[in-house]
């Protein structure tokens, strides 16, 4: 037997141990029996992390809906799958059931397919969190179309870039969304974005916000009717488990988006595992994670994980503020909701509300409260426990990346006991290295490094699309036979992980994932500036936020600073969206640079925190006459 649900710490140590032993027993076992298979693999895992190439289960045959719908339809078909909870709440929420579910992918698939969608080929959707997003993630992989998720905040030369970089002849969008009392236009935006790709010769329009909008004639046609005339029933395609499921575009801190490649089999197992152990998910629960299905968090522990284990996954169409903070405290107590997922930065903002809010509503069905997308403060943490958790709810930090595909280091509730800010103990069958600078592995306990893993794990990403060769730059090539993280950690005196955050030029704001390269670069476009260097300073409820350091190329060009400012703002919002802009915008006539020409950030980023003292050796730099000039200008 293997171990599917752990339950005591000296359980997680015996199979951890054997995880690391015997990887391919270990995961062999859990694959046979938690899964259907059409047919089984040949072998469970080839890998090399200098090519880098790694494969899992090869051979097997599957399909990955089947194991997230088919098989729970005949003891579970009408149990819920998806509870919608719309931006509204006077509007009522949706109870789609597993068999309701599996027609409405059926349905969907074969609309894909009447549309000439076939197996490999790419399928952007840049939807809201509204049903037809996860009916149309499953409905791609039904057929083995390949999704390319764009989170629906983006603006649109960033879904352009998406589009094209994947090749997708087909998206799918709706007329608009809901964001608490706003609505967003995201057909125009899907408009724009298509003026610079050829490519695209259909686009499927779900109706949302029933607002007036153009549709090309030959290329946008409304999904309802179509739906409304598709046969409930579609053959799933049998896929090799090395088959791409998702294309995942995430920043890098250089360059144009990463489009992280997850393959099939490999993928669902570890998000199924993982889900069903850091949330203990239990036959009738409610679970609810609040991210959105455009980032990676939504794609393993909204959809694939929870629907893998016949899971009633909560998806929240709406904003936490609307119509009042006391917005997610009410759908807990509505759904008695059991597990509850979301991201420091919400639990910070939340924090600083009134604590009515919290205390109006009855959280005693919850049972696990997690946190996810940066490293969670203490004081965020104890609010999060005292007034969600009740003290009684363990909290799981649970550190991942989109590269990672599932969650890697986590407390597993009611298993490991947690001490604020620390991820804890890695999950079974990961295998962390901490290293220092020279490159070599810091063994033992009390040390603190760059993060690594040392062996894989079945959901890791395989390749960037379209650029192997970046792939292996970026995460096997700074230590050797090792995949990088890009985070720093500690490992404490008992082996507990505490990730400290980036070491590379990933900034995280608001829990999202962005380079400075292209902020960078959207900013240089503007006719005024000459060149800019964006750095993350500490902020109290985005965790960080952005601080520009722009260069005029007339120095006297700054006459309306705020006016310059407003539009530095916006040149961002158009090339990448509002996530991304600049908090604090410092003018300066120049930048300081090494004499090779490197940008010394490490001095802009304490300037940025106000942390004057201890900027270090300036005296090597080319023009250290500029470091004076900034601090006296900062903000
Ligand atoms: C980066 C990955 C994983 C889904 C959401 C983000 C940071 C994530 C934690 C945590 C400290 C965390 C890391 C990581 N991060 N979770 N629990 N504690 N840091 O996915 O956009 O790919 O970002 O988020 O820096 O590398 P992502």
């Amino acid at each position: 037997m293997s171990n599917y649900n752990i339950k005591h710490l000296e359980e997680y140590f015996k199979v951890y141990r054997k995880s690391v032993r015997e990887p391919e027993v270990f995961w062999e076992e859990i694959a046979e029996e938690h899964f259907s298979w059409h047919k089984k693999w040949d072998k469970v895992l080839y890998w090399d992390f200098e090519k880098p190439e790694i494969k899992w289960y090869e051979g097997a045959k599957l399909n990955i809906t089947e194991n997230c719908i088919d098989r729970h339809l005949r003891m579970t078909g009408d149990k819920t799958a998806i509870l919608f909870e719309p931006n509204n709440p006077d509007e009522g929420a949706q109870h789609i059931s597993y068999r309701q579910l599996h027609e409405r992918v059926n349905k969907f698939a074969n609309v894909l397919k009447d549309n000439g969608v076939r197996k490999g080929d790419r399928v952007c959707i840049y939807l809201p969190m509204i049903p037809e997003l996860a009916v149309s993630l499953l409905a791609c992989a039904r057929i083995g179309a390949i999704h390319s998720v764009v989170f629906a905040g983006f603006s649109s030369n960033a879904l352009a870039t998406r589009i094209n970089d994947s090749d997708c002849k087909i998206v799918i969008t709706s007329d608009g969304s809901y964001r608490g009392a706003k609505t967003i236009d995201l057909k125009g935006i899907v408009d724009v974005a298509l003026e610079d790709c050829p490519g695209v010769h259909t686009v499927l329009v779900a109706e949302r916000i029933h607002s007036d909008i153009k549709m090309k004639p030959g290329r946008d046609q409304w999904l309802q009717p179509l739906l409304d005339q598709a046969s409930p029933e579609c053959e799933p395609e049998i896929m090799d488990a090395e088959d791409p499921l998702f294309i995942l575009y995430t920043s890098g801190s250089t360059g144009k988006p990463k489009g992280m490649v997850h393959t099939t089999a490999g993928y669902m197992v570890y998000t199924a595992y993982t889900f069903k152990n850091m949330f203990r998910y239990e036959e009738d629960d409610v679970y609810w994670c609040t991210a959105d299905i455009g980032w990676i968090t939504g794609h393993s522990y909204i959809v694939y994980g929870p629907l893998a284990n016949g899971a009633t996954t909560l998806m929240f169409e709406g904003v936490p503020s609307y119509p009042d903070y006391g917005r997610f405290w009410e759908i807990v107590e509505k759904h008695r909701v059991n597990q509850f997922y979301t991201a420091p930065t919400a639990i910070r903002a939340l924090a600083k509300e009134n604590l009515g809010y919290v205390e109006k509503y009855d959280l005693s069905s919850l049972k696990v409260i997690g946190s996810v997308g940066e490293p969670i403060n203490e004081e965020a943490w104890h609010w999060y426990n005292d007034n969600v958790g009740k003290k009684k709810s363990p909290i799981v930090d649970t550190w991942w990346q989109t590269e990672t595909g599932g969650i890697m280091i986590s407390p597993i509730p009611y298993v490991t006991p947690t001490i604020p800010t620390y991820a804890t103990l890695p999950f079974i069958g990961v295998q962390p290295a901490l290293m220092d600078e020279k490159g070599e592995e810091l063994k033992g306990n009390q040390v603190e490094g760059r993060l690594c893993i040392k062996y894989p794990w079945p959901s890791i990403a395989r390749t960037i699309w379209g650029n192997h060769q970046r792939y292996k730059d970026t995460y096997f090539s700074a230590f050797a036979k090792k995949y990088f993280t890009g985070d720093g950690a500690l490992r404490d005196a008992t082996g507990y992980y505490r990730i400290t955050g980036r070491v590379d030029d990933v900034i995280i704001v608001s829990g999202h994932n962005l380079g400075t390269a292209p902020i960078e670069d959207a900013i240089n476009e503007h006719n005024a500036v000459a060149e800019s260097a964006i750095v993350g300073f500490p902020h109290d409820i985005k965790g960080n936020a952005l601080y520009g350091y722009v260069v005029l190329k007339e120095a006297g060009a700054a006459r309306n600073p705020d006016n310059l400012r407003k539009e530095i703002n916006q040149k961002i919002t158009e090339r990448i969206g509002p996530i991304a802009k600049l908090d604090k915008i410092q003018f300066a006539t120049g930048l300081p640079k090494t004499r090779s020409g490197k940008i010394m950030r490490r001095i802009l980023r304490k300037i940025a925190a106000k942390d004057f003292t201890n900027l270090g050796d300036t005296s090597t730099l080319l023009n250290p006459e500029i470091v004076q000039e900034i601090i006296d200008n900062a903000h």
